[in-house]
C-alpha cells in the first residue's frame, strides 16, 4: 500500500520525509521518492527499490528545502520502476504531487488532458492529479486542488506542492488514509500515524474532503467551498508498534478490518450497474470464451479455496466446465489441456513456485492464462497472457485473510464477465448480481461486529483437539478456508467436510463433546443442512453455526448460532467467512500463538 509524507517547516525536508517514509515501511512498496522546494524550484528524487536507494540518492545529490512531500510505492498501474515511481509532476514540474489510491476515472482524464495537450510519461493512474492541478490553476493552489478532485473518481489521499507557492503544502483525502502532525512551528501530513511519531504526537484525524493547508500560519482545515473547520487534537498514546497496525494488537486482526475496503477497491472501475464489466489487462476475445471447452483454476491453500467457489461462479453464471486443482498436484497428473482451455492461476504473491509451474505447462501446451494476482510485476502478473489484480494492499499477517476476500471478489468478477460475453444470464439477473456485490463491502462490515460473539466462543473451546467444519455448495468451499485458518495459527486439528458425505466415513470420528462448525448460509440447500446437523447433534457433537440474519430456528437444533447479513447465495461466502477468520484469530490469542508468523509457515513459497 502506498505511503505518503509531507513536511513544512523550519528543518531540512529530506531526511523527515525519509524518516517518516522509514515508518511506513510496514505497508509494503517497491519504490520510493521526494520532492522537495530548493530556492524556489521544484527538485524530485525517485527511484525503484528500497528506501536505502533513495537514501543513496540523496547523499550523493543532497536536495535542500524546508517544504516537501515524499512517497513509497506500492504498484497497482504500471510495474514497479524509477518513472512509475511517486512524486509525479507536471510537465513543466511546477506542480507536484505523490498519492495514495486509485483514480478510477484516469483513463478517461488522461485522454481528455492529452487533448488539452498535456503529456504523460509514466503509466500510473496518478500522473493525471498534477496534470490537473496545472490544468485548474490559476494562481491559487488550493482552488486547483479543490477543482481537480472535483473531476477525480476513486479514492486518493494526496499532497501537493507547486513551484509557484514555494510556502504551502496542500493535501486531501477521499477514501485513502490521511492525518496532519502538528509539530512546533512546523507541520506534517502523512497517511499513518507512526510516521509522525518520532516527532509529535498530537495530530488530527482527517475526513473524507477535507482540506488542509500547511504554511507558516501553521495548519488550516477547509472544506471544498473554504469555510475552515476545526478539529479536536488527537493525542496518540500508544507507542511505535502498537502505530503500525493502526492501534490493532496484530497484523492479521488490521487486515480482517480492511476487507470491505479491499473488496471495494477490487471492484471499483470494473462493476458498474447497467454497464458491462471492464477489464483492462484482461484481452481474451469474445470469440475465444465461447470456444473454451474447459477452465483449470490452480494455485495452493487459501488461493486453492478461492478457487473452489470461482469453479462454483463460473460454472453456474458461463456454464463452462471448471476444474480446481492444487498446483502442486497439477502437472503430475498429465492434464488435458489445448488451446481451448483456459487457466487462472490464483495467487496473491504471484511467486509461489508450484502455481508458476502450472502456468509454464498450460502456456506449453498452448492454453491461454489468466494471473489473479495481488503483486503488480510479479512473476506471474509477468508470465500470464491476461492479468486480474486483487486490490487488496499488501498482506503482511502470514495467513491470508483479505487477499482471500479479494481472490473471492476477482472469481465472482471473471464468471460475470463470461457470462455478459456468452450471453448465460439474462440482463436482469446480471445486473441484481452487479447490485448485491457492491453492497458486499456494507454487509463485510456488519459481519464484522459478531467480534465479540466470535471471541468468546473460542474462549471457550481452546482445549479442544480437533474440529470439524461442515458446509454444502459454497458453504462447504468456506469450511476448507475456515479450517485451514484454524490449523495455520491456532495449530488445532480441523478436518472440512461436504456435509452430505459426513455420513459415508467420518460421522465415526463424532462422539459426546466433539465441536463442529456447520455452515448454513445456503438457502437452497438449508434444509439438507439442518438434518446433516441434526446427525451429529444426535450423536453428541456441540455445534456452532454460522447462518444468515433471519434464520432464527438454528437456534434450536445448534448450540450458538452467529448470524452473518443476508446474501444471495453464490456471494455468500464473502460473509460467512468473516467469523471463521476472527475465530482462528481469537482462537489463536486464547492459545497464546504468534498470531502474524506462525510456526513453520512462510508468506510466499517459492519452493516446489
Ligand atoms: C494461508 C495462506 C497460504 C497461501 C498459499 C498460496 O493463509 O496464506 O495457504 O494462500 O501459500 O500463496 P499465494 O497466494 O501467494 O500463491
Amino acid at each position: 500500500m502506498c505511503g505518503i509524507v509531507g513536511y513544512f517547516g523550519n528543518r531540512e525536508a529530506a531526511p523527515l520525509l525519509v524518516q517518516g517514509l522509514s515508518k511506513l515501511e510496514y505497508r509494503g512498496y517497491d519504490s520510493a521518492g521526494v520532492a522537495i522546494i530548493e530556492n524556489g524550484d521544484i527538485k524530485v528524487t525517485k527511484c525503484k527499490g528500497r528506501l536505502k536507494n533513495l537514501e543513496n540518492k540523496l547523499e550523493e545529490n543532497p536536495i535542500h528545502g524546508l517544504v516537501g512531500i515524499g512517497h513509497t510505492r506500492w504498484a497497482t498501474h504500471g510495474q514497479p520502476s524509477d518513472v512509475n515511481s511517486h512524486p509525479h509532476s507536471n510537465k513543466t514540474e511546477t506542480i507536484s504531487v505523490v498519492h495514495n489510491g486509485i483514480i478510477e476515472n484516469y483513463l478517461e482524464l488522461r485522454e481528455w488532458l492529452t487533448s488539452e495537450g498535456y503529456e504523460f510519461k509514466s503509466q500510473t493512474d496518478t500522473e493525471v492529479i498534477p496534470n490537473l492541478v496545472d490544468y485548474f490553476y490559476e494562481g491559487d493552489l488550493l482552488k486547483a486542488v479543490i477543482k481537480a478532485t472535483e473531476k477525480m473518481e476513486g479514492s486518493y489521499a494526496i499532497g501537493v506542492i507547486a513551484k509557484n507557492e514555494p510556502d504551502k503544502l496542500v493535501a486531501v483525502r477521499k477514501d485513502s488514509p490521511l492525518i496532519v502532525g502538528l509539530g512546533k512551528e512546523e507541520s506534517f501530513v502523512a497517511s499513518d500515524i507512526p510516521a509522525v511519531l518520532a516527532e509529535t504526537r498530537d495530530v488530527y484525524l482527517l475526513n473524507d474532503k477535507e482540506f488542509v493547508i500547511l504554511t507558516k500560519e501553521g495548519v488550516k482545515i477547509v472544506d471544498a467551498n473554504e469555510t475552515e473547520i476545526k478539529k479536536d487534537i488527537y493525542k496518540v498514546t500508544w507507542d511505535a508498534d502498537a502505530a503500525e497496525k493502526g492501534g490493532f494488537e496484530h497484523f492479521m486482526l488490521k487486515e480482517i478490518h480492511e476487507q470491505p475496503k479491499a473488496v471495494k477497491d477490487t471492484m471499483a472501475s470494473r462493476i458498474a450497474v447497467g454497464q458491462p464489466i471492464k477489464l483492462d489487462d484482461i484481452n481474451i476475445t469474445k470469440e475465444q470464451i465461447q470456444k473454451l471447452n474447459k477452465v483449470y483454476i490452480v494455485a495452493c491453500g487459501t488461493a486453492y479455496y478461492a478457487g473452489v467457489v470461482g469453479k462454483y461462479a463460473i460454472e453456474k453464471l458461463a456454464r463452462i466446465p471448471v476444474e480446481v486443482d492444487i498446483a502442486s498436484e497439477f502437472k503430475y497428473r498429465d492434464p488435458i489441456i489445448d488451446e481451448n482451455s483456459l487457466m487462472i492461476i490464483v495467487s496473491q504473491s504471484g511467486e509461489t513456485a508450484d502455481t508458476l509451474s502450472a502456468l509454464r505447462l498450460a502456456k506449453e501446451k498452448g492454453a491461454r492464462v489468466i494471473a489473479v494476482t495481488n503483486v503488480v510485476g510479479s512473476t506471474a502478473s509477468r508470465e500470464a497472457d491476461d492479468i486480474l489484480y486483487t486490490l487488496a494492499g499488501p498482506e503482511i499477517a502470514v495467513a491470508s485473510t483479505k487477499a482471500y476476500l479479494t481472490q473471492l471478489t476477482a472469481m465472482y468478477i471473471i464468471a460475470l464477465f463470461f457470462a455478459e460475453q456468452k450471453g448465460t444470464v439474462s440482463t436482469e439477473k446480471l445486473e441484481e448480481i452487479k447490485t448485491e456485490m457492491l453492497n458486499l463491502p456494507d454487509k463485510v462490515e456488519t459481519a464484522l461486529s459478531c467480534k465479540e460473539e466470535v471471541k468468546a466462543l473460542a474462549e471457550a473451546t481452546k482445549n479442544e483437539k480437533d474440529m470439524f467444519f461442515l458446509g454444502r455448495g459454497v458453504d462447504y468451499a468456506v469450511a476448507l478456508e475456515g479450517a485451514l485458518k484454524l490449523k495455520e495459527i491456532s495449530y488445532i486439528h480441523a478436518e472440512a467436510y461436504a456435509a452430505g458425505e459426513l455420513k459415508h466415513g467420518p460421522i465415526a470420528l463424532i462422539e459426546d463433546g466433539t465441536v463442529v462448525i456447520a455452515l448454513g448460509t445456503q438457502e437452497e440447500l438449508f434444509d439438507k443442512m439442518v438434518s446433516n446437523v441434526q446427525e451429529v447433534v444426535s450423536r453428541g457433537a456441540k455445534v456452532y453455526a454460522v447462518a444468515q440474519m433471519g434464520h432464527e430456528e438454528v437456534k434450536k437444533t445448534a448450540d450458538s448460532v452467529v448470524y452473518v447479513p443476508k446474501v444471495m447465495d453464490l456471494l455468500a461466502p464473502i460473509v460467512a467467512v468473516i467469523p471463521l477468520q476472527l475465530f482462528s484469530y481469537y482462537m489463536a490469542i486464547a492459545k497464546g500463538c504468534d498470531v502474524d508468523k506462525p510456526r513453520n509457515l512462510a508468506k510466499s513459497v517459492t519452493v516446489e
